[in-house]
């Protein structure tokens, strides 16, 4: 094996170098940071109702502990008629009675910082719910009302304005506007009708959005995650959409619009006047020549990475290419790369890995839909976390990846309550299988879920194998293997690394990161380790001594 250099490397002020003086001068927590993403609903049942909840998250604190995360991102738990799974924000400032009260947010607060573990809060701010007292106002008011300007109310096209003032669709399918019932006038809504979207070129807007963060940050949280991060601000002509997609992007005058900048450079001063290092990361959904826009020093910290996370196939080039391009393009940023691969909006990896078409981003799995290869699936999915965590930067963890658990694929249609499953009536099966309820334990009622046995999406059969209490101590396990890569990788620095490939042939990718070697094998055939090389972990159990197994990762000392 010969030593290749990467292309990062000749960068000046690259990621490499830029990271290392980062290194010296203290780097910023969230920099190389493992974020663990909780969906409160589907996480831990306290109370029994079938709905997880902010006292169920405090009881699992130890189990995350040990996991080894630096933080956690929580997914909304604010007052919410849960259209939208709490997307749909009725007070921002309020919990939801589902999920608890601001008192349990405070204990599991302060419980997370007392054991290290900072707490990201989502943030929505693209569309409020219908339910806001805003629009509710708004809906009391006369066109043309200061109520009304909150939002983006418009009247009709055609000679009584019964069509809608543009052909927008929804991402959640059918039209983007909606009227209420005997109302002249039509409102926006990307989403769902029950999430009109509210117009950020209105001062009010901008000035309770503030607010919000400092409602938050006053509270102790360590930052928030930014939902639909590219959408608050519109072409103001509103003018027809193309509805185009670019490289699996939706693109048009509802997003990625200059204007949404100057929203994040205003919180960002707002979050810098905060002690501590408060972040934010965006989930903007754009083309990567647009990514680095919403990292600019005086922005968001972090930026999913959706080249990372949509990339299809399994193939090593293919990786490679959106390694290089992704560490290149926070480089030139001076951020970091935010590693991902699974959320709450696609279909959970293992399966998606044992696809027929390995990587596929179907929106959901019925019974009617192919059948995902579960045990290939899995060992794709595990050999990939050993790829992704190795690599310099942050990396996102979705509750459940570190079981290796799969989507339900076979969730009867009456359970699904997606609105992107009732709006496109079940064309788009939807993201419920994603959000099936955590199994903690396999024996108990709902799977240790909760005390009971309600659980508000029913668990598959096959989630007690899955269950955390069954890989509890398991040699290879995929819950042991994300403990000690989480410990290896903090104790070897790997997110504050740099990554310098090595050849290894067509199939096989290899890299170093500090004393690190990794390698992944995504053909078919056996392939060969290197000698001198002690192995540290292994995706599989490694039977020929010498050989790396298709669809295996290594981490080996440098050899
Ligand atoms: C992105 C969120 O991740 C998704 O779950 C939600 O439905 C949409 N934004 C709308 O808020
Ligand atoms: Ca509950």
């Amino acid at each position: 094996m010969t030593a290749v250099t990467s292309p990062l490397e000749a960068l000046p002020g690259g990621t490499s170098a830029a990271s290392l003086q980062a290194a010296e001068a203290g780097l910023a927590w969230w920099t190389d940071a493992i974020i663990y993403q909780i969906y409160p609903r589907s996480f831990t049942d306290a109370n029994g109702d079938g709905i997880g909840d902010l006292p169920g998250i405090a009881l699992r604190l130890p189990y995350l502990k040990r996991l080894g995360v630096d933080a956690l991102w929580l997914s909304p738990f604010y007052q919410s008629p849960q259209a939208d799974a709490g997307y749909d924000v009725a007070d921002y400032r309020a919990v939801d009675p589902l999920f608890g009260t601001l008192e349990d947010f405070d204990r599991l607060l302060h419980e997370a910082h007392g054991l290290g573990i900072k707490v990201i809060v989502d943030l929505v701010p693209n569309h409020s719910s219908d339910e806001h007292a805003w629009f509710q106002a708004a809906l009391k008011s006369p066109p043309g009302s200061a109520e009304r300007a909150r939002y983006l109310f418009r009247d009709g096209r055609g000679a009584n304005g019964e069509l809608p003032p543009n052909n927008w669709q929804s991402v959640f399918g059918g039209q983007a506007w909606s009227r209420a019932s005997g109302d002249r006038q039509w409102y926006l809504h990307l989403f769902d009708s029950k999430q009109p979207d509210l117009n950020w070129d209105n001062p009010q807007v901008r000035a309770e959005f503030e607010e919000v963060l400092r409602f938050w940050l006053d509270r102790g949280v360590d930052g928030f995650r930014v939902d639909v991060a590219h959408g608050l601000v519109k072409d103001s002509e509103l003018p027809d959409a193309e509805h185009r997609k670019e490289n699996g992007i939706l693109v048009g005058p509802m997003w990625d619009q200059d204007g949404v900048h100057e929203i994040y450079r205003a919180w960002r001063r707002i979050l810098d006047e905060y002690p501590g290092e408060r972040m934010m990361v965006a989930e903007a959904v754009v083309g990567s020549h647009s990514r680095p826009n919403y990292l600019r020093p005086d922005e968001m910290q972090q930026a999913f990475n959706f080249d990372y996370l949509l990339l299809e196939g399994w193939e090593a080039a293919a990786f490679r290419n959106v390694i290089d391009a992704s560490l290149a393009l926070s480089a030139a940023v001076d951020a970091t790369t935010t590693w991902v691969t699974s959320n709450h909006d696609v279909v959970r990896a293992p399966s998606r890995y044992g696809l027929s078409r390995p990587g596929a981003h179907p929106k959901g799995i019925d019974a009617a839909g192919e059948q995902p290869d579960e045990a290939l699936g899995l060992r794709r999915a595990r050999a990939l976390a050993l790829l992704t965590l190795a690599l310099p930067g942050s990396a996102y963890i979705y509750q459940g990846e570190e079981l290796g658990l799969p989507e339900h694929t076979t969730l009867e249609t009456h359970y699904r309550q997606d609105p992107m499953f009732i709006r496109t009536r079940g064309a788009d099966i939807g993201r419920d299988g994603c959000r099936v309820p955590l199994p903690w334990e396999a024996q108990a009622p709902s799977l240790g879920f909760g005390p009971g046995d309600r659980s508000w999406l029913p668990q598959p059969a096959a989630y007690a194998r899955y269950a955390a209490d069954r890989q509890e101590g398991v040699a290879g396990s995929t819950l042991e293997l994300y403990r000690q890569m989480l410990q290896l990788r903090r104790e070897h620095a790997l997110g504050k690394g740099q990554l310098r490939w090595i050849d290894a042939g067509r199939d096989v990718l290899a890299f170093d990161n500090g004393d690190i070697r990794v390698l992944i094998n995504f053909g078919t055939e056996p392939a060969e380790l290197p000698a001198g090389g002690q192995v540290l972990l292994s995706s599989e159990l490694l039977e020929e001594p010498g050989e790396l197994p298709a669809n295996t990762a290594v981490w080996l000392t440098r050899p």
